[in-house]
């Protein structure tokens, strides 16, 4: 098999590209070890920020984003006793829209079947080769147990953290900077209405909690919780109880309503960042190059920003204007390193580690961030997020 741009990974970032490079022309193979129904309906974060809602409407994906989707103005932070609301949209001009990235995913899948775009599901042994030359390939073993070589003139790894593209980049010319946080998250998604219009972000001496939501009638919320920590010792009840707790039900009026959870899972917590995100006919996109901790919502965001940059290099460098596609990495690591720097910096805010000294300063960082205008911008500017291309 032949193709212009083989896509090693169908997530979000994988079929976006194959959106976008195929409005310029440039025809592409997608490849996935999972199946299409996994990929689909993996629980993944729901926060878009305004420059991805930007780019998913300006190539004609965001029809069932403005109608299903949820725009906020902000966000809620809080801490025992207080809770403020930060309003982006006053602050800096700029919105967030609440729409899951599994549904991100399946208006990619449909709009990809619509112009008859090839994704192959389900394959295994995937392998990246030659990335050295101008004929890279990517060889597989299909669903039916065939083996196939598919050649391309360029090959993109959107294949995450456990995808083999990040390692056919030589080790000698990688350098990765890694974080690993001393907590990690239980994730639930429950069938109940939210308790709150926008996501509340909450500070408490027992550990972070968050609530989130899907849709009117869907909640989505997390705790603070030790790394590895067995979902097996979280019953519903002691979920809820310490929700309510951490939350502040009760407090100032405001009541947590329970409901029955349809999903429970522990989620880590890591930052990671791997450079170069290009070696010579192997560009990195998404949690291939990078990965940042949930607390701000950053990943699918991060990816996004990735291939909208991507996309113009490649086709430049398919004319021949290899221009672009040299300043790739260099320019995609500046935007990844605010986001990580900004991830980080929520999490180390609002994660609590039973240090005294650490939790003083966070209080003191929220009051800061709730009560100075200027604070309050800054987290504004860098969750409802920064322009692709932004170089900071
Ligand atoms: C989510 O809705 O799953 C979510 C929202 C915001 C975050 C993380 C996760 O910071």
């Amino acid at each position: 098999m032949r193709t212009q741009v083989a896509i090693v990974g169908a997530g979000p970032a994988g079929l976006l590209l194959s959106h976008l490079l195929a409005a310029d022309g440039v025809e592409s193979v997608v490849v996935e070890t999972r199946s299409r129904g996994y990929v689909e309906s993996r629980v993944r974060a729901g926060i878009l920020e305004s420059s991805t809602v930007e780019l998913l409407d300006s190539v004609g994906l965001g029809e069932r984003l403005h109608r299903e989707g949820d725009e906020h103005r902000g966000i809620y932070l809080q801490w025992p006793g207080e809770r403020h609301h930060l309003d982006f949209v006053d602050l800096v001009g700029r919105s967030i829209w609440l729409y899951g990235q599994t549904e991100v995913t399946l208006d990619l899948g449909r709009a990809r079947e619509a112009a008859g775009q090839q994704v192959v599901y389900g394959i295994s042994d995937t392998a990246v080769h030659d990335v050295g030359t101008d004929h890279p390939s990517v060889t597989y073993t299909d669903a039916g147990g065939a083996s196939v070589r598919l050649d391309a003139d360029v090959v993109v790894g959107c294949d995450g953290s456990f995808g083999p593209s990040r390692g056919a980049v030589p080790e000698r010319l990688r350098r990765t900077w890694e974080r690993t946080y001393p907590y990690a998250w239980l994730g639930i998604l429950a069938d109940v209405a939210p308790s709150t219009d926008e996501l509340i972000y909450a500070w408490h001496p027992d550990g972070f909690a968050m609530h989130s939501m899907r849709s009117a009638s869907v909640s989505r919320l997390y705790l603070q919780v030790p790394p590895g920590e067995d979902v097996a010792r979280w019953s519903d009840d002691r979920i809820w109880d310490e929700l309510a707790t951490r939350l502040g039900h009760g407090q100032d009026g405001w009541a947590l309503t329970p409901g029955p959870i349809t999903d429970k899972s522990v989620l880590p917590m890591r930052s990671f960042v791997m450079e170069p995100m290009r070696h010579g006919r192997l560009f990195l996109a998404g949690d291939a190059a990078h990965i940042v901790p949930p607390t701000g919502a950053k990943g699918l965001n991060l990816a996004v920003a990735d291939v909208g940059m991507l996309a113009p290099a490649l086709v430049a460098l398919l004319k021949g204007d290899e221009r672009l596609a040299d300043s790739y990495s260099d320019d995609a690591l500046r935007r990844v390193w605010r986001c990580t720097h900004f991830s980080w910096w929520m999490t180390t805010m609002l994660h609590t580690s039973g240090d005294p000294f650490d939790e003083q300063l966070q209080l003191s960082q929220l009051r800061w961030v709730t009560s100075s205008e200027a604070g309050a911008a800054g987290l504004a500017e860098n969750y409802a997020g920064l322009p692709i291309g932004y170089r900071g």
